[in-house]
């Protein structure tokens, strides 16, 4: 049996190939069959002790399955030790009962990994009323890791004009764009929203005139159905911007949406790989690997804890 092995979903195996070859480590594909009533079967290649599963869970129904019936066939074949990586964690938005009669679906998906996995990593998980990610998973190991160097280094590396504002649309957003902006030396801004619906939100600036005539960099970490950026691209215009740009952590929209960005002002979006998206240019291979090092590490020792 191997020491160590990525095993990752068909859906992100390119990225899992990579991870496994930074690692230096074997990398195996976990097949999955869909039956005709939509049931799943997973078949997977043989554990190793230390069995790390490469599974980004946008549009994540479906994968929470094939990591619960992985796990299981992992666990009969004997893995020790179970690390899921998932760039992007789903359900972490409802951390909260909004409404009479939500469930807190962030609770409920912690505790269902949990179940399952020794360590879940991710990357700028949405954490707003949870400030830290082992409230998610309190039993076993998490790590939440920022993409923020990877894309400052990434933005760092083209041209930046030195009159730039970096614009967050919201005060959840401060924090980020606060420590992007310092990174990249520039001025920041963060809006305040008033969300209607999924798809309806409206955000407003305290002094809107300072992005008079000045280039602006968007910040957010998740961009869904695209109300948030349109919304803030709208307030910027109104505020005389030069020019708007965006940067974002999980690119969850249909790329169809391009056309509804360029029409609200919006001339670029970049964003990183944790979901496969034409919109990708932040690779995070160096920041996942680096958070898995340790587990390589210990598994050659024949530890796993
Ligand atoms: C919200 O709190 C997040 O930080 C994002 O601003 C939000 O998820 C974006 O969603 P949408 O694109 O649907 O407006």
């Amino acid at each position: 049996m191997d020491s160590i092995a990525v095993h990752g979903l068909p859906s992100c195996l390119s990225d899992a190939r990579r991870l496994a070859a930074r690692l230096a480590v074997p990398i195996r594909e976990i097949d999955l069959h869909r039956f005709p009533d939509d049931e799943l079967r997973v078949t997977t290649k043989p554990a190793a002790r230390t069995t790390i599963i490469y599974a980004t869970l946008d549009r994540p129904n479906d994968k929470l399955v094939s990591i619960l019936l992985a796990c299981d066939a992992f666990r009969r074949d004997g893995a020790e030790r179970i690390v899921l990586v998932a760039p992007y964690l789903c359900y972490m938005r409802q951390d909260a009962a909004f409404h009479a009669g939500e469930a807190i679906s962030q609770a409920v998906i912690g505790r269902l990994l949990s179940t399952v996995a020794d360590r879940v990593v991710t990357v700028n998980a949405h954490l707003h009323r949870t400030t830290d990610i082992g409230m998610v998973f309190p039993r076993i190991d998490a790590d939440n890791l920022t993409a923020l160097p990877a894309i400052a280094e990434f933005l760092l590396q083209s041209s930046l004009d030195p009159d730039i504002v970096v614009v967050g649309p919201d005060q959840e957003s401060g924090p980020w764009v606060a420590d992007l902006a310092d990174r990249l030396k520039r001025n920041y801004a963060v809006g305040t929203k008033h969300r209607h619906s999924d798809q309806s939100v409206a955000i407003d600036f305290a002094k809107p005139a300072m992005f008079a005539g000045r280039p602006v960099l968007l910040l957010d970490d998740i961009v869904s159905s695209g109300g948030t950026l349109i919304a803030c691209a709208g307030a910027l215009r109104e505020g005389g911007a030069r020019s708007i740009d965006a940067v974002i952590t999980h690119a969850l929209f249909e790329a169809k949406l391009t056309d509804k960005f360029l029409k609200a002002g919006i001339h670029s979006i970049r964003s990183t790989n944790s979901i496969s998206h034409p919109t990708n240019a932040v690779l995070l291979d160096a920041v996942i690997a680096n958070a898995l090092r340790a587990e390589v590490a210990h598994a050659a020792l024949g530890r796993n804890s």
